[in-house]
C-alpha cells in the first residue's frame, strides 16, 4: 500500500509520544509520522520532509494547541541552540518518555515481551549538570565569539552568552576566552572556507574538587600570545591546567595531542569517595553526580562478595573498576585510549588500590589474550560507546561465558541488539534493567542491565 502522505505536504498532527532520538510520534490512520520539534500532547502543523514505505518524517512549523506538558524554557538560546532539545517539556514527561524508549527497544529489538525493567532514576539536577563542554569559535562582524552549533546545522554556530547546562564558572571562563580572542584580534576558523585560526574551546570542571582544565584548539602555527591567553584564565583560581592543541585537518575534532601551556597536566575529580586524575583526552562521564549513581547501580547488580575476578571492559580512566575493586579479588580493565589507561593506572595508585590492572587495547582483539592471562572472570562490567559491542567483542565475550555481565549502556537500541545476540548465541538472560537519566533536556538515556547465564 502506498504511503498516505507526500513530501512537502502540510498536515495537522497530534503527538502521542517521543521516539528514541527525540522526535515526536504521530499517527495518521495508523501510519507513523516522526515529527521534529513536536512534544507529546501537542497538536501541530507539520511539513513532511521525507516519506518511506512504513513511516514519514516531518517538521513542526506551528504549534496549534500546545501540550499541557509544555513548560517555559529558561534558556535565552532555546530552541535555536542544538545543545538542548526538550527544555520546554516538563521534566517528569522527559523521564517517562525515556523509560518507555528503553522498554520499547528491549521488546522490539531485544525480543523480550516483558522486559524486567525497573523505574527510571531521574537526574539529581536538571540544569548545570555537565562537567565538560566543547565550544566552537565563529566569526561575527565585530570579532570572534564562542558557541554551539545551531539545532540541525553543522555549518552554523550560535553565540552563547549563558548556557544552562554548565556552571557560572563554566560560563564566565568561556566568556573570558571570547573577550581575550577579541582583544587580540584573532580570527575564528571558517569550516566552509578552511580559513581563520581559532577552532574550539574545551572546558572541564571537577564538580567535587572545583578544579578546571581548559584546552584551546587552533589551526596550525603559533599565531597567538600564549602568555596572554594564560593570563586571561589565571583570574579564575579554579583553573589548574591550560592546554593548547593544533588541528591540521578539516575534521571538527578536539581529541588531539595537547601542549601544556600552564599548570598541572591533569585535574582531579572525585567519584564515589575516590580521587580520579583526568587528562585532556581521557574519558570521564560528563555528569559527575549521575555517574556516581550509575556506578552505585552497577555495584548493586555486580553483587560482589570479595572473591571475584572482575573484567572492566571499556574502562576509561578506571572509574567503575576502581569503585568495585574494594569488593573484588582482582579487577582487569581494557580501554582503547592509551591516555585513559595511563590515567587508570595513576588512579589505582592515587587511591592505594593494588588489585586492579589496566591494559590499552581494542576489546574485540584484546579480550582473548586477557582471558588467557587471567583465567575466567566471575563478573564482566561493560560500558561501551554508542555502537555497543562492535566488531568481535560480543563473540569473544560470549565465548568466555562469565556467569554475570553488568552492561552500562548509553544507547538502548544497541543494548537491545546485544542482549538478543547474547541470549540467542550464548544463553544469557536479561534479569534486571534500570534506565538512568544523565542528560536532562536531551534525547540520551543510559541503562544499567544485569545478564546472567547458568553455568
Ligand atoms: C562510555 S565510555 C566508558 C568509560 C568508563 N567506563 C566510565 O564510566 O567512565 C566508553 C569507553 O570505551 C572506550 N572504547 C571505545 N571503543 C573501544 C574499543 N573498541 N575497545 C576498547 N575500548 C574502547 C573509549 O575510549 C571510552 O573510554
Amino acid at each position: 500500500m502506498p504511503a498516505p502522505v507526500t513530501r512537502d505536504q502540510e498536515l495537522e498532527l497530534t503527538i502521542d509520544s517521543l521516539a528514541f532520538g527525540g522526535n515526536g510520534v504521530a499517527r495518521l490512520n495508523g501510519f507513523v509520522v516522526f515529527v521534529r520539534r513536536g512534544l507529546p500532547g501537542d497538536t501541530v502543523r507539520a511539513r513532511v520532509t521525507k516519506v518511506q514505505r512504513r513511516h514519514a518524517e516531518a517538521l513542526a512549523t506551528e504549534v496549534l494547541r500546545p501540550s499541557p506538558l509544555r513548560v517555559d524554557a529558561p534558556c535565552l538560546h532555546y530552541p535555536a541552540c542544538g545543545g538542548c532539545r526538550f527544555q520546554d517539556l516538563a521534566y517528569e514527561a522527559q523521564v517517562e518518555a525515556k523509560e518507555a524508549q528503553v522498554a520499547d527497544a528491549l521488546r522490539r529489538i531485544g525480543g523480550i515481551p516483558e522486559p524486567p525493567l525497573e523505574p527510571i532514576l531521574p537526574a539529581e539536577e536538571i540544569f548545570h549538570y555537565r562537567n565538560k563542554l566543547e565550544y566552537s569559535f565563529t566569526q561575527l562582524e565585530d570579532g570572534p565569539t564562542l558557541g554551539f552549533h545551531r539545532a540541525g546545522r553543522w555549518d552554523e554556530v550560535l553565540e552563547i552568552e549563558q548556557c544552562w547546562l554548565t556552571t557560572d564558572h563554566g560560563n564566565a571562563i568561556r566568556n573570558a576566552v571570547r573577550e581575550w580572542a577579541r582583544g587580540d584580534r584573532l580570527v575564528a576558523y571558517d569550516q566552509a572556507e578552511h580559513t581563520g585560526y581559532l577552532r574550539h574551546l574545551v572546558v572541564r570542571e571537577g564538580v567535587h574538587t572545583g578544579q578546571v582544565l581548559v584546552q584551546l584548539v587552533t589551526g596550525p602555527g603559533e599565531k597567538f600570545d600564549t602568555g596572554g591567553f594564560v593570563d586571561a584564565l589565571r583570574h579564575f583560581p579554579e583553573v589548574r591546567s591550560i592546554h593548547w592543541s593544533v588541528n591540521e585537518t578539516a575534521a571538527e575534532v578536539t581529541n588531539l595531542p595537547t601542549q601544556l601551556l600552564w599548570g598541572e597536566e591533569a585535574i582531579e575529580e572525585e567519584l564515589c569517595g575516590l580521587r580520579f586524575r583526568v587528562r585532556p583526552n581521557a574519558f570521564l562521564q560528563t555528569n559527575t553526580r549521575m555517574a556516581e549513581r550509575i556506578y552505585g547501580v552497577a555495584r548493586e547488580f555486580a553483587a560482589l562478595s570479595g572473591g571475584e575476578t572482575v573484567y572492566d571492559l571499556y574502562c576509561g580512566i578506571g572509574t567503575i573498576g576502581l569503585v568495585l575493586a574494594r569488593d573484588a579479588l582482582t579487577v582487569w580493565g581494557i580501554d582503547i585510549s592509551e591516555e585513559s589507561i595511563a590515567c587508570a593506572l595513576e588512579n589505582a595508585d592515587l587511591n592505594g588500590i593494588g588489585n586492579a590492572a589496566y591494559f590499552a587495547g581494542n576489546v574485540g582483539q584484546a579480550l582473548e589474550e586477557l582471558h588467557e592471562r587471567t583465567g575466567a572472570p566471575d563478573v564482566v562490567m561493560l560500558d561501551p560507546p554508542r555502537a555497543g559491542l562492535a566488531g568481535k567483542a560480543l563473540k569473544r565475550l560470549g565465548e568466555i561465558g562469565a556467569p554475570r555481565i553488568v552492561y552500562v549502556s548509553c544507547n538502548p537500541t544497541t543494548l537491545a541488539g546485544d542482549v538478543k545476540r547474547l541470549r540467542e548465541g550464548y544463553g544469557y538472560e536479561l534479569r534486571r534493567a534500570k534506565p538512568v537519566d544523565m542528560f536532562p533536556h536531551t534525547p540520551h538515556v543510559e541503562t544499567v542491565s544485569l545478564l546472567q547465564r547458568d553455568t
